[in-house]
């Protein structure tokens, strides 16, 4: 099959296409055909070799995939082939075809077209965990999402939304992001490129800050974060985009009754993927009914897997990345 691979650590031309064997599956898991895939920010970072976890060269990237099962293993009877579907794979997704574990392939309803599905997998999966599970969302709650105009930003804010916020406030590093922001449903956007953001949340909260923040970023953005986290607000840590780790003092914690919190969906996916079933039925609910709709920004044939990688590293990217693996398939509602 054609997959793409990251063929040392490095800057995006390490990536190359190559033929390599269709992945074998064992008993409890699900062979694939890929229709679409997405990049993911984890995915540079892990061509880098800085992902937590990341598998050493050569290895084929990409954790999400929609597509069609193929074959399944001898102990797998809820799937079959021919089924719709949205996975995290075992193998990397940059593939023709992936393997997955039975319990971490999802079905696509009907009303969900391509796009979506080959946009949802991460990103919606991580941001409902995020709000709903981690943070503990109340309604009428203030949230602020840095990173507002991306993948996890574009979709986390419209969850918000939907779990019952109050007023969302979109962070983003270029002002021309600020639209799209704004278009997933932020009350308020700003660029945090200069200054000390902590002084536009307050401002905007009348002085009280966040309830929720999302930090994707880390360094000096946790440090900020806390200068505007609400009494009993909740920072979740979740990315480290900026390369920096971010400092916490507990001095910052105890008195004002307030939580830093950590969550991959990585890790989740690896040690109890039984929490996802609950998250797919919401997401999956959300996504078939309309009301969360994915931003996609782009789409570029798997050959391209390097121009779109560029695009999200480079900062230029809004909403989702999508590679599109199987090109007679485009679009449209899956039949
Ligand atoms: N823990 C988890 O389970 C989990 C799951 C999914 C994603 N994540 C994390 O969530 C974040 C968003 O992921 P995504 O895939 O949706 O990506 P994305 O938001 O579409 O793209 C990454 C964005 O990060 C921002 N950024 C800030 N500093 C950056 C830097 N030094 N270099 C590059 N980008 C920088 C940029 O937005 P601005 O220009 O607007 O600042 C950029 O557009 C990432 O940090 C990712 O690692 C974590």
């Amino acid at each position: 099959m054609k997959a793409v691979i990251v063929t040392k650590f490095g800057g995006p031309e390490v990536l190359k296409m190559a033929d390599i064997p269709i992945p074998a599956i064992g008993p409890d898991q699900v062979l694939i055909k890929v229709h679409a895939t997405s990049v993911n920010f984890a995915d540079i970072k892990s061509r880098y070799g800085q992902y937590h976890g990341a598998s050493q060269p050569p290895f084929v990237p990409g954790l999400d995939a929609a597509g069609v099962v193929e074959t399944v293993g001898s102990n797998v009877t809820q799937w079959h082939p021919g089924q719709k579907v949205i996975v995290f794979p075992k193998n990397g997704s940059y593939a023709e075809y992936v393997c997955a574990d039975a319990a971490l392939t999802f079905a696509l309803p009907p009303e969900i077209d391509w796009d979506t599905a080959a946009a949802c997998p991460l990103v919606s999966f991580t941001s409902y965990k995020l709000l709903h599970d981690v943070a503990r969302l109340a309604p009428g709650e203030t949230v602020l999402v840095h990173a507002a105009a991306g993948g996890i930003g574009t979709t986390a804010t419209q969850l918000a939304k939907i779990l019952g916020a109050g007023l969302v406030i979109g962070a983003v590093g270029d002002p021309s992001k600020i639209p799209v922001s704004l278009s997933a449903g932020a009350d308020h956007a700003f660029c945090c490129t200069s200054g000390n953001f902590s002084d536009q949340v307050n401002d905007l909260t009348h002085g009280r800050g966040a309830d929720v923040i999302l930090d994707s970023i880390a360094g000096s953005v946790t440090g900020q974060s806390l200068q505007c986290l609400a009494p009993y607000g909740r920072l979740v840590v979740f990315g480290n985009a900026s390369g920096q780790p971010g400092v916490v003092h507990t001095t910052d914690l105890h008195a004002s009754c307030r939580a830093v919190l950590g969550f991959s969906l990585g890790t989740t996916r690896n040690e109890r993927p039984e929490l996802l079933q609950d998250t797919a039925e919401h997401v999956m609910d959300y996504l078939a009914t309309g009301h969360l709709k994915m931003t996609v920004g782009r789409t570029f044939p798997l050959s391209e897997a390097r121009a779109a990688q560029e695009w999200v590293e480079n900062r230029q990217s809004t909403g989702k990345v999508l590679l599109v693996v199987s090109p007679t398939r485009s679009g449209g509602t899956p039949v």
